[in-house]
């Protein structure tokens, strides 16, 4: 079969989704038709560009859609500067990864971003540019290679929202030309932004208050949700996405296998709105998943929207869109819901609001965390506290304050960030191992507070490895990396507390992973022993249905995952204490001799009751079923 024939089948196949899409956002404009044909010609180039490596890739994909969703496959995020240091380094890296099984690696701050202050890297001059000090194109198509001849797919940011002031579109709108201005949101005086301020939150109220910046140079204001040099892009113009489709082609022709699409909830404003989550976004993602699966199938996208659950889903597609918007998603609630039970020593709430979770559709997968490279929002719903006896604002200043560090009890070494005095949220900042304890536990040289800081990491890489989804591991936290002490040391970093927790790898406690009786082991052997187990429970594929059970236990957390080869049941004890769980609970989902894939061990039932020691983690199946 002729490659063109290969397109034709797939631009046949996905017509309808990049269609009426594209028609939901554009269709009333005169040039609609021009603007669909443009879009094809740009995929239709794309694909000819194609490389054959991954021509091939993209006939395997087709095979094999689900591939992000297996139970084998596992995330590592990381920034390349402070993993690599460049990408040469990266891909002298690929060994450890793979001791891991490591086969999804989102690098961030990897695009050429502006100098000094960037946000971390989100702050784009060159989309489709390697940053200079890191490497260059050739680097990145190097370590796309090396990654794909170990079955690793590389992850990188496509900041969809906004680009840098410094980013050519930006200078050109700057200094008057009419095309770029209309990639942006100019507004000759404070009007506009007024009437839509009234509306709208503040992203960093502490060091980017307001969402509007007056720009010198045209005299204009300028919108920039974020800070000050991120200008937001005017996706009403379809120029902006013109920009953006070839963008992806490029970079998915160099290897890149997965967009994260950053701070996609923000991409379409909307007067007397939050302008956030708008009809329209769902749109705009939908279009370009389907320029992915048209020209470039191996690609896969994960919208970051870090939102409530009813807008979360949508991001998956619901009604016409199921299953058409992103192929994977953040799991902010679990992850709040991890450190909240882990803060309370109970699941009531976690119980609640993940059992209330909407249904996703089967072609997904949740990324599923427990830390990541930016700080923490208590995402509590108030009516999910409430439903459970809880105030939602009261808890959510305990979870502050036990993270960090003010709450009697609390080993935690967090740092708040972005206090809000308007509705007293603060957010939390931290490494795994500085907001689970064992930073302070290993200051004190406490043994007993280090055992119990090392089995509740273990409990929360168990729950993100047993929750069916893509696990995400961020860098360090597999050795349990303190927070990095000297991050206010670098200007560009030192007004954004995020770098706290952004340490560089220490190579020397890495090389530790192999000694027993380290905590690098430790931590790092028991982390190999969940990943392992995982690669061989077919319950875990993210295609199947995660059920949270009501059992009723206030320190346990339970979740069934059905299977035609029989449910696997997670039981996760929140507390330091034992606890025990009604047999009857497993007995009901067919599990009546419980044996732990994890532990590799049968539990005895013991008066009709399982016993759980302090963070207990375990999966458990029928034995007879297994046999
Ligand atoms: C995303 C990134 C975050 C960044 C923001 C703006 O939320 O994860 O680090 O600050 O987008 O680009």
């Amino acid at each position: 079969m002729r490659d063109r024939d290969l397109f034709t089948l797939r631009l046949a196949h996905r017509f309808d989704q990049l269609y009426e899409a594209l028609q939901a956002v554009y269709g009333t404009r005169a040039d609609f038709d021009a603007v669909l044909q443009r879009v094809i010609v740009r995929l239709a180039e794309a694909h000819v560009a194609r490389p054959e490596p991954l021509r091939l890739l993209d006939i395997e994909r087709d095979l094999s859609p689900g591939w992000f969703q297996k139970e084998s496959m596992l995330g590592y995020v990381a920034y390349v500067e402070r993993f690599g240091p460049d990408l040469t380094g990266v891909t002298e890296q690929l060994d450890y990864l793979d001791e891991l099984g490591v086969g999804y690696l989102h690098l961030m701050k990897l695009m050429h971003a502006r100098a000094g202050e960037n946000d971390g890297g989100y702050a784009i001059v060159d989309y489709t540019g390697v940053d200079p000090a890191l490497g260059t194109t050739e680097d990145l198509v190097a370590l796309c290679d090396a990654l794909r001849s170990r079955g690793i797919a590389l992850c990188v940011d496509l900041v969809l929202n906004h680009c840098a002031q410094e980013h050519p579109w930006a200078l050109a709108a700057s200094a008057g030309d009419a095309r770029y201005r209309d990639y942006f949101h100019f507004f000759p005086d404070r009007t506009l932004p007024d009437a839509y301020e009234a509306t709208l939150p503040e992203v960093f109220p502490d060091f980017a208050p307001g969402n509007f910046t007056f720009d010198e140079t045209s005299g204009h204001w300028v919108w920039t949700t974020f800070n000050r040099y991120q200008w937001d892009l005017n996706w009403s113009n379809p120029e902006v996405f013109l920009e953006i489709v070839q963008v992806m082609m490029t970079l998915a022709n160099l290897g890149v296998e997965v967009f994260r699409l950053d701070a996609v909830a923000f991409m379409w404003k909307r007067m007397g709105t939050d302008s956030q989550n708008q009809e329209e976004v769902y749109d705009l993602l939908q279009a370009l998943r389907a320029c992915s699966a048209i020209a470039t199938p191996a690609v896969a996208h994960k919208a970051e929207a870090i939102v409530s659950p009813d807008d979360l889903i949508r991001y998956f597609g619901v009604g016409k869109r199921h299953g058409k918007v992103a192929n994977i998603a953040y799991h902010n609630s679990l992850m709040v819901q991890y450190w909240s039970s882990l803060a309370s020593g109970d699941t009531t709430l976690m119980t609640h609001a993940l059992a209330e979770f909407p249904r996703t559709p089967d072609s997904i997968a949740w990324g599923t965390y427990i830390r990541c490279h930016d700080d923490i929002g208590w995402a509590i719903a108030d009516d999910d506290a409430t439903a459970v006896g809880l105030n939602g604002q009261a808890h959510r200043v305990f979870l502050s304050d036990w993270y960090a560090g003010l709450f009697p009890g609390s080993d935690a070494l967090g740092g708040v960030f972005q206090y809000n005095p308007d509705t007293n949220d603060r957010r939390i900042n931290g490494s795994f191992a500085a907001l689970a304890g064992l930073q302070a536990a290993r200051e004190r040289g406490d043994e007993a507070a280090i055992d119990l800081a090392i089995e509740r990491m273990l409990l929360g890489n168990a729950l993100i490895c047993g929750f069916g989804g893509l696990p995400l591991l961020y860098m360090g936290d597999e050795i349990g990396l303190p927070n990095d002490a000297h991050w206010q040391e670098d200007p560009a970093h030192a007004g954004d507390s995020r770098w706290m927790h952004r340490p560089m790898m220490d190579r020397a406690a890495a090389q530790r992973r192999h000694d027993p009786s380290s905590v690098e082991g430790r931590l790092f052997d028991g982390l190999l022993q969940i990943v392992t187990a995982r690669r061989t429970t077919p319950q875990l594929n993210a295609r199947y249905d995660t059920d949270v059970l009501r059992t009723g236990h206030p320190r346990l957390f339970t979740i069934a995952h059905r299977h035609p080869l029989g449910t696997l049941i997670g039981v996760y004890n929140f507390t330091a204490g034992t606890q025990w769980l009604r047999a009857g609970v497993l007995a009901d989902e067919g599990v009546h001799r419980p044996l732990d894939r994890l532990g590799g061990s049968l539990l005895p039932v013991v008066d009709d009751h399982v016993e759980l020691g302090p963070y207990a983690r375990c999966w458990l199946v029928d034995a007879s079923a297994e046999s």
